[in-house]
């Protein structure tokens, strides 16, 4: 019989990023998983219903539902993703207060109840929340993390995967930046089966999937009518909790705190991070065009924006 360690995983928000990040944890098996909601009786009746998924699926994680944060006790990943989804025709800088708020509350409960962990954040707008739940927390930069750049380069793997009829795994790519308008997808570094789709698609076409890759939020949500996407927002979450829980070392996109990279300083913006057991153990300064150099940096100026909305509405 197996003597390793049983991991942690709190998801909190069971809403419908939370309730499918639990899924992809325990079909990974990466540990037993705590759902977290202030709705009374979802929490337990989505992680009863995922339980007894589990002898089918054939994962043996344990599946908890709750509303009360001493449940969280010892997790080793929490993975974020409470708050008011975007509706069509809302920024996700309408957002910002009502989501801070609400990190403010989370964030206190995951320092008394869970301090040693490592935190991804997946509530909009991504990377201003991300910094909110940084201040917040009061943990090393190390252990907070923005979960963003997965799934815009999940997205725009998929769309040159369409667009070649290649398969989707064979596709690899980076989107740095905020999780919004001004990402910055890096076509330069965009890849199948090593090699750059510069030889393999017309400028039009790269820069139609760009596009589209900008606005994959938006499509998902103007489809939707109500909530926003959620079966690639948990699957890219449920991965980087992966990274962290078997230290992999993997190289992924991700919302961490800059200290200089990029000519960037105390702000969360997405960047080739590498996720292990210490959270970000390192983040990765690409060699960027004069041009991408300067999306990133604008990017950055949006994310400061948010934080300073924060600040001045006394919400950091
Ligand atoms: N504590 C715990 N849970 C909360 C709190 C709180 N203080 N406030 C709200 N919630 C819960 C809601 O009850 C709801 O169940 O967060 C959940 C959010 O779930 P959904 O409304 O289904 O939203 P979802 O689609 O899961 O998106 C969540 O992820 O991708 C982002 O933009 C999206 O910020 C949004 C977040």
């Amino acid at each position: 019989m197996s003597t390793g360690k049983r991991f942690k995983i709190a998801c909190i928000g069971a809403g419908n990023v939370g309730a499918a990040a639990a899924q992809y944890c325990a079909e990974m098996d990466l540990g037993d998983i705590v759902l977290t909601d202030i709705v009374e009786g979802m929490p337990q009746g989505k992680a009863l219903d995922l339980t007894q998924a589990g002898p089918i699926r054939g994962y043996n994680a344990m599946v908890q539902g709750t509303n009360d944060y001493k449940d969280i006790e010892g997790s080793d990943v929490v993975i974020i993703t409470a708050g008011l989804p975007r509706q069509p025709g809302m920024s996700r800088l309408d957002l910002l207060e009502k989501n801070a708020n609400i990190m403010g509350d989370i964030c206190g409960n995951v320092n008394t109840y869970a301090p040693n962990s490592t935190v991804i954040i997946v509530t909009n707008p991504l990377d201003v929340m991300t910094y909110a739940a940084f201040k917040k927390l009061g943990f090393p930069p190390e252990r907070v993390v923005g979960m963003a750049g997965c799934l815009d380069s999940a997205r725009m793997r998929a769309f040159v995967a369409m667009e070649l009829n290649t398969s989707m795994k064979n596709v690899d790519t980076m989107v740095l930046g905020s999780h919004g308008d001004t990402m910055v997808p890096l076509p330069q570094y965009t890849t199948v089966s090593g090699i750059p789709i510069t030889r393999l698609l017309s400028q039009d076409r790269i820069d139609a999937i760009v596009e589209r890759t900008r606005k994959g939020g938006g499509e998902i949500v103007s489809l939707l009518k109500t909530g926003s996407a959620y079966y690639a927002p948990a699957a890219s979450a449920a991965r980087m909790a992966q990274a962290i829980i078997r230290d992999e070392k993997q190289l992924l996109p991700c919302s961490a705190l800059l200290n200089g990279q990029y000519g960037l300083e105390d702000v969360y913006i997405g960047v080739p991070v590498r996720l292990g057991k210490g959270g970000v153990e390192g983040i990765l300064e690409l060699d960027l065009s004069q041009d991408e150099l300067k999306a990133l940096q604008e990017s950055a100026e949006e994310v400061r924006t948010g934080i300073k909305s924060l600040q001045d509405m006394n919400a950091l």
